[in-house]
């Protein structure tokens, strides 16, 4: 992730924008003083963010994945068995002198990016920083030894057992894995997924939504024989679907740029060596799409092998390019091989294995997991547009499915004969099924500003003419044109419009 200071500047710039309009407040308790890591979601951030999950929980549902929903809390052994308890930290560093505690990678890439740390351990991040003179950044003392600190936070179940907030909600989809294959008459394979909240014990962090302490996880989990991945059926639908991909090969090369690549392709290459994985990937990259993001802002970048999770064969990332920080790591997909389910296996002593040609078989576990506040983040990023000669404000583009507002409905002035059919209008509009808004405060002008500013995509508008010819106004807020539409049939135009099967310009 680049982080240059002009960039820095943008993200204060959506983040002031957020914080007025309604979006993202904090960090949280603000009257407090408030928490890094932690934030509010206002009113239109709790609708954007369901619209994405709503969007999320769609491709799901299509692709044939059946949701769940599992404990956030779970006790210490469940996270022994993962790994999580050995393997999920961070590296740190603290100051000798003013006690200020540093991620020890992430200071030493900031300021000496030419010293190649890829997968050295505690010990010889200790040494590099000696060996660089590397001192604190706030008060020049010495840094101390780098010791690997627990990103889990822990809790404490009754009076003495000890628990953790999941880091993940993967792992406690894992532990259904019995229920499953009850559910799924002992068939594989299996999918199902999981929308969460999940804990991470961030040491300092910054970047505002991009780190957080506590967020709302999506993970899709796949279970399945070594058989399946490499035959899966559905590989077929979407072979020759182009992505934009940055594999391992190009990244050894210095080249980050993406190459849309035909997934077929990507497999004779040996981008992908499992087509359900490579599947995977593009069903990630669906749901982005679904979300809102455009090709132009998207890449997917497969992990190095010194990048990867503890319990992570393979793994590509899908990767949004914002105006605020540049590429953002925004969703990752996993081959967690059988690594999971033999864990638990081994640490319950309960049998989750399948019969297979009558051996006892651990299956796989193919993963898509992402964070939801991060592509919410980022689509506010991409939507902004700066005020211009036509547009005195600066407004949001959201794509009209995901708009947190997608309708707004005026009576052109206060007066009984308008408000009495706008009222009506607005509850047909409800009634169908859109987040609107009516609003009668100030002129016309003013109130298509204020729906521009928190990127609503149509404004409906009752006028005198409605009285006469029973026709509204709407406004599309990209071109700001209006068009008469009959009111008997605005809802059916208005859903059209949202979903984009028609077009704006094909109604004048
Ligand atoms: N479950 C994988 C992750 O949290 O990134």
């Amino acid at each position: 992730m680049s982080t240059m200071s002009s960039e820095r500047d943008f993200n204060e710039i959506i983040m002031s924008l957020a914080r007025k309009r309604g979006f993202i407040w904090g960090p949280s308790p603000e009257i407090y003083g408030g928490s890094s890591g932690f934030y509010d979601l206002g009113p239109l951030g709790k609708l954007l963010k369901n619209r994405l999950e709503n969007q999320i929980r769609a491709a799901f549902v299509r692709a044939n994945f059946w949701e769940v929903e599992c404990p956030t809390v779970s006790p210490r052994e469940v996270w022994q068995a993962s790994g999580h308890l050995e393997g999920f930290i961070d590296p740190v560093t603290q100051c000798r002198k003013c006690g200020q505690v540093y991620r020890a990678d992430n200071l030493i890439s900031e300021k000496s990016p030419e010293t190649n740390i890829a997968g050295q351990t505690a010990d010889e991040l200790t040494d590099t920083i000696i060996r660089i003179g590397l001192v604190c950044p706030s008060c020049g003392g010495e840094l101390g030894p780098v010791q690997a600190y627990n990103l889990m936070l822990q809790t404490r179940l009754g009076l003495d057992q000890e628990a953790y907030l999941r880091p993940e909600t993967a792992t406690t989809t894992y532990l259904l894995f019995k229920r499953f294959l009850t559910f799924f008459r002992d068939k594989l394979p299996a999918s199902v997924f999981q929308i969460g909240k999940a804990y991470r014990n961030e040491i300092s962090p910054r970047q505002g939504m991009l780190r957080l302490r506590e967020f709302t996880q999506t993970e899709g989990q796949i279970f399945l024989l070594e058989k399946d991945e490499i035959d899966w059926p559905q590989f077929h639908d979407i072979q020759n679907d182009k992505l934009p991909l940055v594999t391992n090969q190009a990244q050894q090369k210095g080249k980050f740029e993406p190459v849309m690549t035909t997934m077929s392709d990507a497999v004779k290459k040996g981008y992908f060596q499992k087509p359900a994985y490579a599947w995977c990937v593009h069903l990630a990259y669906m749901i982005f799409r679904q979300m809102g993001f455009s090709d132009e802002r998207m890449r997917l970048r497969q992990h190095l092998p010194t990048e990867r999770a503890h319990y992570a064969a393979d793994a590509w990332d899908i990767e949004i390019l914002t105006d605020s920080f540049g590429w953002v790591e925004c969703c990752g997909v996993h081959d967690r091989g059988n690594y999971d389910l033999s864990r638990h296996q081994e640490f319950s002593k309960q049998n989750l294995s399948v019969k297979v040609e009558k051996e006892q078989v651990v299956p796989e576990v193919l993963e898509i997991a992402f964070g939801i506040e991060r592509p919410l983040f980022c689509l506010i990023d991409n939507s902004f547009r700066s005020e211009s000669k036509e547009r005195d404000t600066d407004w949001l583009q959201f794509p009209p499915e995901v708009a947190p507002i997608q309708v707004a409905v005026f009576p052109l002035m206060g007066k009984p004969e308008l408000l009495d059919p706008a009222s009506e209008i607005f509850s047909d509009v409800m009634d169908a099924g859109f987040v609107a808004q009516y609003d009668v405060g100030g002129s016309i002008g003013k109130r298509y500003r204020r729906q521009d500013e928190v990127g609503t995509p149509f404004c409906v508008t009752i006028d005198y003419t409605t009285i006469e010819d029973g026709t509204v106004t709407v406004r599309d807020r990209d071109t700001m044109e209006q068009v008469r539409v009959r009111k008997d049939n605005l809802t059916k135009v208005l859903r059209d419009l949202v979903r984009g099967t028609i077009q704006f310009d094909s109604l004048k």
